[in-house]
């Protein structure tokens, strides 16, 4: 299964124009201004308003001569309900762009809106299929959260209460034209919110670097770089949220995650992130906590003869573990290392901690170990449901 994959050939197009550091704003108003007169600003529960961002939008909106429609309260794994909303709003008044302001709540949710806009259907079809987008509304985001890369990718991720799905969805239309990307905005978030965002970034890079491709080498240097960059800047943002210089480095490891640039072609199917997506789905808990308790219990799962070189990789080279031990004793410090890191930033451990039981162990292993006979190390149904119980 190991031999023979080496790096595939792959498509790489990164279409978003980031503005990136303190006081980047100044440019929104004429970039939003090149596509349309008029903006659905898209936010969530209020953070924006606290911290004055909102006002700062709106008049730079203002200056630029753009009138401004609103969708507040997106929630935390974004509804579609909330998405149907924005669309119906931008149809009924003509809106010709959105403006995501939040994380990737926010900003998955403005993607949609973008899509469901253009069709005819129902917004949900969209979600269900995304061949179905042909055209999107021109999306701008204002990124107040290092964690998911939404500001940067093609990914939109929506929940429907009435099903308990959870949908990853893909679409080159949903790449955002442009990105702010100013770690300032980020010092306000809290610091259960830092911490998941951190776990979040981290599982972005395992998810492409515990891969079946060999000799890809350049990417799995740049996975390690942002794995060790959540490593020395997430208790420092965590510990002191004003930190320009841990900010800034988390929110640039943020897009460079899921960018695509440690990518080397679709071959291998995410793991620790449908089976997280099930958690948020049925119990509604942060992304990144869910990744945070499952991704130690996955590795410990995965470990063996086969995949073991790749633990001895991540040891020596992220933690920095002498090579000259055993193999197997690197690899299971390293993952001792990943849990002991998580811990440190008050990342609860266990599916309980979170308020989850066994009542819907075996719905999400069936939903979430969908494609995993792709995955690094294959799993199937009953593989899912054993690394959740071993969460639990
Ligand atoms: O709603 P507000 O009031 O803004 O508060 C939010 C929210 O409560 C708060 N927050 C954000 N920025 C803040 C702040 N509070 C104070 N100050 C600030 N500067 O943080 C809370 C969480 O926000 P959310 O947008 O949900 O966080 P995140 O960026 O982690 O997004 C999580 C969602 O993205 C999906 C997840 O599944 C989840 O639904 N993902 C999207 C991906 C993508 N599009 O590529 C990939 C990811 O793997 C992920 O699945
Ligand atoms: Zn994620």
């Amino acid at each position: 299964m190991w031999k023979g994959e080496f790096m595939n050939n792959f498509y790489f197009q990164l279409p978003t124009k980031v503005y990136f550091g303190k006081g980047q704003i100044v440019h929104l108003g004429e970039e939003i201004k090149k596509y349309s007169d008029n903006v659905l600003l898209v936010y969530g529960g209020g953070s924006i308003k606290r911290t004055g961002l909102y006002d700062t939008i709106k008049d730079l909106c203002v200056q630029n001569d753009i009138k401004v429609y609103e969708l507040p309260g997106v929630e935390p794994n974004p509804r579609i309900g909330t998405v149907r909303k924005g669309a119906a709003l931008c149809k009924e008044h003509g809106i010709g762009a959105v403006l995501a302001v939040g994380g990737g709540s926010v900003i998955d949710c403005a993607k949609v809106v973008a899509a469901a806009t253009k069709y005819d259907g129902d917004a949900w079809d969209l979600v269900l299929d995304s061949s179905l987008i042909k055209e999107a509304l021109p999306i701008f985001t204002v990124l107040t959260i290092a964690a998911t890369g939404s500001e940067m990718d093609r990914g939109a991720v929506i929940s429907n209460p009435e099903t308990n799905d959870k949908l990853a969805m893909f679409s080159s239309l949903f790449y955002p034209k442009v990105s702010i990307l100013d770690p300032e905005y980020t010092y306000s978030v809290p610091k259960g919110q830092t911490a998941a965002g951190v776990a979040d970034i981290m599982s972005h890079a395992f998810e492409k670097y515990f891969t079946r491709v060999k000799g890809a080498y350049l990417q799995d240097r740049i996975g390690e770089a942002i794995l060790q960059t959540c490593i020395h800047y997430g208790p420092i943002a965590y510990h002191e949220p004003e930190n320009y210089e841990a900010r800034a480095n988390l929110m640039w490891a943020a897009s460079q995650a899921i960018d695509g640039v440690t990518w080397r072609g679709n071959e291998v199917q995410s793991t620790a992130h449908p089976i997280e997506h099930q958690l948020s789905a049925y119990y509604d808990i942060t992304h990144g906590v869910g990744l945070a308790i499952l991704t130690p219990v996955w590795m410990e799962y995965i470990l063996n003869d086969e995949t073991l070189y790749k633990f001895v990789e991540y040891g020596v080279n992220v933690w920095r573990i002498c090579p000259d031990k055993d193999d197997y004793e690197i690899a299971k410090e390293a993952i001792a290392k990943t849990k002991e890191f998580f811990k440190s930033i008050d990342i609860p451990s266990t599916l309980r901690e979170v308020g989850i039981g066994e009542e819907h162990l075996e719905i999400m292993a069936k939903k979430g170990s969908h494609n995993l006979q792709n995955a690094f190390y294959p799993l199937d149904e009953q593989d899912v449901l054993q690394i959740l119980k071993n969460a639990l």
